[in-house]
């Protein structure tokens, strides 16, 4: 059985105020409200549950079984009629779900949590899989503002840096990063999500969240999707309309190749 690197850091998830304000540009890829819906990496469902009233049927996988307990938390609290939603513990580099979907999404970043080749290829394995004809998927992952030469000298850190803080359970919950290490070889980043929780100014509890994010540049992005045989449809460089490359984001959608 798989570790849950989430189980503890999990509850915290839901408070960061740093989302990107994506669910309606996903919302928009819908292609019609009878369509079927895979989320990838849906975590407590913050994409899953605004998308369901919009789609017959959304389908949400995570290996985090903390995660996947919070979303169905909030669904048991949800007014969605039975049946178009369904969650489940899984690892999206190898499924199989016996099923084909219309729209095929992995909102913030879930492709960079994937460390290894052999992981992205299993995703794209899967992807392909699942696609329903004339269906497409879009994934996501942030534009470095550095070159892949330049992570350990410009993004490793000795400081930890407090990301955010919000009121939580009478106290206040804030959250730092650090950035101890990077694969410069690999491009992958291991940085650090520490979570403090306090009552007044009395620490309660610390918990550490270990983080994979594996780094894609424009060109190597969309390579590495044409060269799993897919053909690129759009692009964009974030949820508001900046071009590709110009923007913070790095989306693209793509079909099965001609
Ligand atoms: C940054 S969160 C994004 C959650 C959600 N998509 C959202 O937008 O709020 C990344 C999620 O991807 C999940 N994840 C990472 N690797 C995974 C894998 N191999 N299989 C399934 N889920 C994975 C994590 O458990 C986590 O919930």
């Amino acid at each position: 059985m798989q570790i849950d690197i989430r189980s503890a850091a999990a509850r915290f998830y839901d408070f960061s105020p740093g989302f990107p304000p994506d669910v309606p540009f996903y919302q928009a890829l819908i292609p019609s409200p009878r369509a079927a819906v895979l989320e990838l990496g849906c975590g407590t469902g913050r994409v899953t549950l605004p998308l369901a009233a919009h789609c017959r049927f959304i389908h949400g996988i995570d290996l985090s079984p903390a995660m996947i307990q919070l979303c169905r938390d909030k669904l048991a609290q949800s007014h969605l009629p039975a049946g178009r939603v369904a969650v489940t513990v899984g690892d999206i580099t190898d499924f199989h779900l016996g099923q084909q979907f219309d729209l095929i999404i992995a909102p913030f970043r879930v492709l960079q949590n994937l460390e290894t080749d052999a992981q992205v290829d299993g995703l794209f394995r899967c992807i392909g899989m699942h696609l329903a004809p004339g269906g497409t998927c879009v994934l996501n992952v942030f534009k470095p503002f550095m070159g892949p030469d330049e992570l350990q000298t410009r993004w490793v850190s000795p400081e930890e840096r407090l990301e955010w803080e919000t009121p939580f359970a009478g106290g206040k919950l804030a959250c730092y990063d650090r950035r101890p290490r990077v694969d410069e070889q690999r491009g992958v980043l291991y940085p650090e999500l520490v979570y403090r929780r306090y009552a007044g100014s009395t620490l309660q509890e610390e918990v550490v969240l270990h983080l994979v994010m594996r780094c894609y540049w424009p060109e190597t992005f969309a390579s590495r999707v044409a060269a799993h045989g897919f053909q690129i449809v759009n692009r964009w460089g974030g949820y508001k309309g900046e071009r590709y490359g110009e923007g913070s984001e790095l989306v693209l959608q793509f079909q099965a190749g001609g």
